[in-house]
């Protein structure tokens, strides 16, 4: 396996085939962590919205750390019906955290943490309002099918959000 560089201000979206190991190293960077963090996989995310409507995606979307497994697996489908309401979670998901990732990133526990003291101009560092919000992602998806499964505007915001990471391989399950 090759080495992957942790850019801390920055999530990653883990992109590999079945087994090479995305969701340990997940696993292994949220064990990492000192302040609030969240762990779902879109298909659990799916379920809970279908149980219980949308309002669930924004204890989620709102997390300072959040790891989100196994965006677009092939147990995820694209909209769930709760009451009759249509809805896609992950496009909500993605698109609530990055209003809050843009506008919000001071509010919430854990984001001042992020924020680190610049002895230049007295103040908290917010020139890189990305860092204090951090989204962490598995797919087995290459970055095209994302963009045909999710779209532009979707996978924009991502790219803003993480860094892109390819891992490769054979899978370690046996
Ligand atoms: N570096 C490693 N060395 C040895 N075993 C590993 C390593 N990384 C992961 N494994 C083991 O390989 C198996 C698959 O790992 P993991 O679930 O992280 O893969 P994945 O890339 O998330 O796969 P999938 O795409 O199917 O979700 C697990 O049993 C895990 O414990
Ligand atoms: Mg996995």
């Amino acid at each position: 396996m090759g080495q992957i560089q942790v850019n801390w201000r920055k999530g990653k979206v883990l992109q590999g085939p079945f087994g090479v190991g995305k969701t340990t190293l997940m696993k292994t960077i949220q064990n990492s962590k000192r302040d609030q963090t969240k762990w779902i996989s879109t298909s659990q995310l799916c379920n809970e919205v279908r149980s219980n409507g949308e309002a669930v995606i924004d204890q989620y979307a709102k997390t300072a750390c959040l790891f989100i497994d196994d965006l677009g697996s092939q147990s995820e489908p694209t909209t769930v019906t709760h009451f009759g309401t249509e809805i896609n979670p992950v496009h909500k998901l993605i698109e609530d955290r990055y209003y809050y990732v843009v506008h919000t990133q001071h509010s919430f526990p854990g984001c001042q943490l992020r924020m680190g003291w610049n002895e230049e101009t007295k103040r908290y560092d917010t020139r890189h309002p990305e860092s204090f919000f951090e989204t962490y992602i598995s797919t087995n998806l290459s970055f095209d099918q994302l963009v045909e499964k999710y779209g532009g505007y979707i996978v924009d915001r991502l790219v803003e959000m993480c860094d892109f990471e390819k891992m490769e391989g054979n899978s370690y399950r046996q």
